[in-house]
C-alpha cells in the first residue's frame, strides 16, 4: 500500500497540519506543486487551505487521478470561518469528479491568519471586502463574510492539532485492517 499526504498551503497552516499528520501516521507529506504522479498511491490524503471558498491546489491535483477503485481518499480543508460541513461538501463536489467525490472522507480544521504578514494582494482583497461588508448589517451577513470583518487588521489563531485525532485513527486503523487481511 503506497500512501501520500499532499498539501496546498500559502502561509504554512495546511503544511503544518500535513507534517503533523505525516509524523503520526508515518506517511510522507508533499506540496501539491511537487507531486509527480498521484496515480501510484492507494491512500491519498489532501490537506488544503480555503481561499475565497476555493480549496488551494485541489482541482489541479485531482484532475490527474484516473483509476480510483481500491483507493482510500481523504480531503481535509483548513479555513478560518466556522463553516458547516454541507458548504464544504458542496465546494468539493463542484471541484472534483463525482466518482471521486463519492469515495472521499471529508474533514474540516480551523486555521490561522495574520493580516499584517499577508502579501500585498491578499491584504488588498481583505481590506476591500472589509470596506464593502462593514457597510452592511452584521447580523445579516453570511458566516464567511463575518469572518472577513474579524480578520481585517487582526491576528487569529484557531489551529488545533487535536482535531486531527479522528483522521489519524481512521488512517492507522485502515493500516491494521490491511495487515490483518494477510
Ligand atoms: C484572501 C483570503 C481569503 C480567504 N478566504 C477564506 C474563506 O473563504 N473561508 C475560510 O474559511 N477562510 C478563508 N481564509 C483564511 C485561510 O483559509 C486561513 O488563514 C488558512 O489558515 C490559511 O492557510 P495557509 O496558511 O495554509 O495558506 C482566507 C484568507 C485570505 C488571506
Amino acid at each position: 500500500m503506497r500512501k501520500i499526504i499532499i498539501y496546498g498551503s500559502k502561509y504554512g497552516t495546511s503544511k503544518e497540519y500535513a507534517i503533523y499528520l505525516g509524523l503520526k501516521t508515518n506517511i510522507t507529506a508533499v506540496n501539491y506543486k511537487d507531486l509527480k504522479n498521484i496515480n501510484k498511491y492507494d491512500t491519498i490524503i489532501y490537506v488544503g487551505s480555503i481561499y475565497a471558498s476555493n480549496i488551494l491546489g485541489l482541482r489541479k491535483t485531482f484532475k490527474k487521478l484516473n483509476n480510483i477503485s481500491y483507493k482510500n481518499i481523504y480531503i481535509i480543508t483548513v479555513g478560518i470561518s466556522e463553516t458547516n460541513n454541507r458548504n464544504i461538501d458542496e465546494r468539493i463536489k463542484s471541484i472534483i469528479k463525482k466518482d471521486i467525490y463519492d469515495k472521499v472522507n471529508v474533514f474540516h480544521l480551523n486555521g490561522k491568519i495574520n493580516y499584517f504578514t499577508l502579501n500585498k494582494k491578499d491584504k488588498f482583497l481583505i481590506s476591500l471586502m472589509y470596506k464593502i461588508l462593514s457597510k452592511e448589517n452584521n447580523n445579516e451577513l453570511k458566516k464567511e463574510n463575518q469572518m472577513i470583518l474579524t480578520i481585517y487588521k487582526n491576528k487569529i489563531d484557531k489551529m488545533d492539532f487535536n482535531k486531527l485525532i479522528p483522521v489519524i485513527d481512521l488512517i492507522n486503523n485502515k493500516k491494521n485492517e490491511v495487515l490483518q487481511g494477510f
